[in-house]
């Protein structure tokens, strides 16, 4: 018999993390408050803030909008190419830590361009860290662009035309920001152009904005994917619908209890929703803003309500089925959590 040193540890191997991927991450949302602090000195911006501890004092939300609020703020400190590169980084290199295999980002362009950002500057910054990525870090990736709900459908599609003016590495669109107020029905020809231009479409819907947002996001602007969607849970004969069509939903607990959409995560509808068969999957959203990254998600879902193997499994593998990879990197992931699943039996 042999012993450790050190009480509880052992020789054998750390169990390797579930192999998923991230469908629903704001590369915005991944700016750390070091980042900001050290991009700020980078590029001789003042902060409104003394220091870190004065700046992660703001992170206290009391709805999505008090997020937003920060979350553009500090967007200033981004200004060239290299800053969104170190950003989209760092975010890569932690989520190759929590176990992503395939990362499907967004991004806010009109967010950049608004503060006089030229876009092929964030763009080209994001997707040359994102060229890399396999490369450096096993994660495959895809672009998307999306689009300020709170702003106007003819400001979207003007940034639109541009994306596709530079050929753009964009693999599809997405619509985010102020959800009530803002339907899907004010972006139909948004989607229509970018259905045209052969982009692969999402939409943020049933966060805060009620569960018709969800209908109208897949019936109006003809959505692969829903974005949150947990409010789709009012209408019971739209979650019938969307467990029969198996209409992928980019679940995101942390962030939910952060921006108050529901009270606790013992509160959460996910346990719900996997009963009712919908195709959902766990995401992170905003990681430096909502207290954890995806595998910080897994571990408090896992540690509230009991998840096992069977549900890791579950929310895993409808996170790879779900993205817009390729067939073979596809079977290849697949393949990769079938062997986690046996490793852990
Ligand atoms: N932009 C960044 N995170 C968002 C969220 N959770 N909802 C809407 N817009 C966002
Ligand atoms: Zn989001």
């Amino acid at each position: 018999m042999t012993f450790s040193a050190i009480p509880g540890a052992s020789d054998a191997p750390a169990p390797a993390m579930l192999p998923k991927a991230e469908l629903h991450l704001h590369i915005e949302g991944t700016l750390e408050p070091e980042l900001i602090f050290a991009l700020a000195q980078r590029n001789g911006i003042e902060l409104p803030y003394a220091d870190l501890a004065e700046l992660r004092a703001r992170y206290e939300f009391t709805d999505l909008q008090s997020f937003l609020d920060l979350y553009y703020a500090n967007m200033a400190v981004l200004r060239t190419e290299e800053d969104f590169a170190d950003m989209t980084r760092a975010y890569l290199r932690r989520a190759a830590a929590a176990g992503v295999r395939h990362a499907e980002i967004m991004m806010d362009p009109q967010a950049h361009v608004a503060r006089g950002v030229p876009l092929a500057t964030a763009i080209n910054g994001v997707a040359s860290a994102l060229a890399a990525s396999e490369a450096e870090f096993g994660i495959s990736t895809g672009l998307i662009a999306a689009f300020l709900r709170d702003l106007s459908e003819e400001s979207a599609l003007s940034v639109l035309e541009e994306l596709l003016g530079m050929d753009a590495p964009i693999i599809g669109i997405g619509l985010d920001s102020a959800e009530v107020g803002n339907p899907p029905s004010k972006f139909v020809r948004l989607y229509d152009r970018a259905r045209a231009a052969g982009l692969r479409l999402i939409a943020h819907a049933g966060e805060e904005g009620p569960a018709s947002y969800v209908t109208d996001a897949l019936d109006l602007l003809g959505v692969e994917r829903i974005d949150h969607g947990i409010r789709c849970m009012e209408d019971t004969a739209l979650v019938s619908r969307m467990s029969a069509e198996q209409v992928p939903l980019t679940v995101c607990p942390l962030s939910n209890v952060r921006l108050r959409a529901v009270d606790t995560l013992a509160d959460h509808p996910l346990p719900a929703m996997l009963a009712a068969g919908l195709n959902v999957c766990v995401n992170s959203d905003d990681p430096a803003y909502f207290g954890g990254h995806v595998d910080d998600n897994f571990a408090q879902l896992e540690a509230v309500f009991g998840f096992g193997t069977a549900e890791l499994e579950r929310l895993a593998g409808n996170s790879i089925r779900s993205s817009f990879i390729g067939l073979e990197r596809r079977t290849a992931l697949l393949a990769e959590l079938a062997e986690w699943v046996r490793a852990r039996d």
